[in-house]
């Protein structure tokens, strides 16, 4: 357990397979068991730092819960009205704030500036969404696959839409858990192309597989999971051309009865009905969104455990 200890959550690649499996575990762990006094005390007197560049809901939200259900503080700090806001470096106040608390908490625009954060913070760095990546989303993810379909390791998903942050960190996790990942994408809008290289190669190690393809209907085919996401994300610029494109990659009842029957409907949220995701299937029998919310919490909560408790 010792090993993850200080460490940080910037990308999944920095973590092996069996380190995510073990936050796995302990989060599932934690969700039937969230009264038990070494989770309750566990981070007592730490302080945890929250940085928030972007607007958020659930991240913001269950960081918070998680930080205080494990005997932490949480200092909740808004970009605009820290310094940073007006221009203060990343460099700066990563060795400032390194004095003050324990851990942080960070959604920004820029890939580059959370890796910054990381490089300059004597303390462990939490990613909580960049233009690149979304780790606890796809933890949260790959809990509620565990739970749904019953295991990992062979477990088939599809996900259809924009080529963003949510597919680059479903091919990392998949490939790091021997998941079999179709990614379909309109020709403009693909994963970054040093991920896809990045997660096949780790596919290889783990039996899993990873595929990037133009066409939903293939991607979907006989899969035990279809995911989707905003066709516009957060700082992305929003255009009539991107919308156009993305459109035949809506998940609806007609792409979904590709799947396999009892397939489950994943989206990170929030949702667009009508847009990525039809009302039909977001809030039908398929669709488990909202255990997938709920489990952002244990997830995190099992990683702020398993990287700043003292054992
Ligand atoms: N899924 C997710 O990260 O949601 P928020 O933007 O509300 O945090
Ligand atoms: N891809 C989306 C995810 C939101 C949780 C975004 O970056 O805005």
């Amino acid at each position: 357990e010792a090993r993850l200890q200080g460490r940080s959550v910037v990308s999944l690649k920095d973590w092996s397979p069996s380190e995510i499996k073990q936050v796995l575990m302990t989060a599932k762990w934690m969700k039937t068991n969230p009264k038990v006094a070494e989770i309750q005390y566990a981070l007592k007197g730490k302080s945890v730092a929250m940085i928030f560049e972007l607007p958020s809901t659930r991240t913001r939200v269950s960081f918070q819960v998680a930080i205080q259900a494990l005997g932490a503080a949480p200092v909740i700090l808004d970009w605009q009205d820290s310094q940073l806001g007006r221009g203060e470096p990343i460099e700066d106040t990563a060795r400032v704030l390194s004095r003050y608390v324990d851990g942080m908490i960070v959604r920004a625009k820029s890939h580059q500036m959370v890796q910054a954060l990381q490089k300059w913070a004597t303390v462990p760095v939490f990613n909580a969404l960049t233009d690149m990546a979304h780790p606890f989303q796809v933890l949260a993810d790959a809990l509620t696959i565990w739970e749904h379909v019953g295991y990992l390791s062979g477990a088939k998903m599809a996900y259809v839409g924009d080529g963003n942050n949510m597919a680059n960190s479903y091919m990392i996790i998949g490939a790091k858990l021997g998941m079999h990942v179709n990614i379909a994408c309109p020709e403009a809008w693909q994963p970054s192309a040093d991920i896809i290289a990045y997660a096949q190669q780790e596919a290889e190690m783990t039996g899993g597989s990873i595929q990037v393809m133009t066409d939903p209907v293939q991607a979907v085919r006989g899969v035990d999971v279809v995911a989707t996401d905003v066709f516009v994300s957060m700082g992305d610029v929003d255009s009539a051309s991107k919308r156009q494109a993305l459109a035949p990659y809506q998940v609806n009842a007609a792409l979904m009865q590709h799947a396999k029957e009892n397939a489950i409907f994943l989206h990170c949220l929030p949702a667009h009905r009508g847009e990525e995701v039809t009302e039909e299937v977001l809030e039908g029998p398929q669709s488990v969104v909202f255990d997938e919310a709920e489990n952002r919490l244990h997830v995190q909560k099992s990683v702020l455990y398993h990287t700043l408790a003292e054992f």
